[in-house]
């Protein structure tokens, strides 16, 4: 299994699924976490628990520059900060409250987190767009196995399918589930990303069945 280190880009989701004002469950190594974007279309990575009562962060709204906690509506800005307790709405809330961001990066559609500051920037597809996420049911092996191809030292498999060399960008979430972001080049018409989507899903089958024939998982 890929692993990846306290200062390595990780690709969480793409640009497409976290649009305006929305929070989303995400996942990187070892830890969920809550990946929003606000009413302005600033991007933050923040821990998911709630640091009130440990409600999930993933569950609760964006509202204008903020995201506010479901469970008593206490509201973070996007660097971490405490900005309003409705039980006390008086207060200025204390410094020592706030959620632990992670860094994150969006370049050519993708959403990359790292939990402290990469020396280097997130890798790039040129001429490559995002075409959809799937979580795949099964282990790296049996996707490159499915694929007929080997992934790189990145996680990103080149392969052909139905005659069109596409990337699966792999980020392995147990040993028996794996993130695929599918990448395609930039000038794919629309009706063959539609025939695309069809044999990625047969892709996906096969993968899970070479893992359920293995028992792997
Ligand atoms: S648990 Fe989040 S505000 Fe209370």
């Amino acid at each position: 299994m890929l692993r990846y280190k306290n200062d390595q880009w990780v690709p969480v989701a793409l640009s497409a699924d976290v649009p305006k004002a929305t929070v989303v469950p995400a996942w990187i190594p070892d830890s969920r976490i809550a990946l929003w974007r606000s009413q302005s279309g600033v991007l933050a990575a923040s821990a998911e628990r709630c640091p009130h009562r440990g409600m999930r962060l993933s569950y609760g709204f964006v509202r204008g520059e903020t995201l506010s906690c479901i469970y008593h509506g206490w509201s973070f800005a996007s660097d971490g900060r405490c900005q309003r307790i409705p039980a006390h709405p008086g207060l200025v809330p204390p410094e020592t409250i706030h959620l632990h961001n992670s860094v994150v990066n969006e370049r050519d559609g993708i959403i990359w987190v790292a939990r402290e500051q990469p020396s280097l920037e997130p890798p790039t597809f040129p001429s490559r767009i995002p075409l959809k996420t799937i979580m795949v049911e099964a282990g790296i092996t049996a996707l490159e196995t499915a694929a007929g191809a080997k992934a790189d030292d990145n996680g990103v498999i080149s392969c052909t399918l139905a005659g069109e060399n596409i990337c699966l960008l792999l980020v392995a979430q147990s040993a028996c589930e794996t993130l695929t972001h599918i990448l395609v080049d930039q000038d794919t018409p629309v009706s063959t990303r539609i025939t695309l989507s069809r044999h990625i899903e047969a892709l996906r089958r096969t993968a899970e069945a070479i893992d359920l024939r293995k028992d792997a998982c």
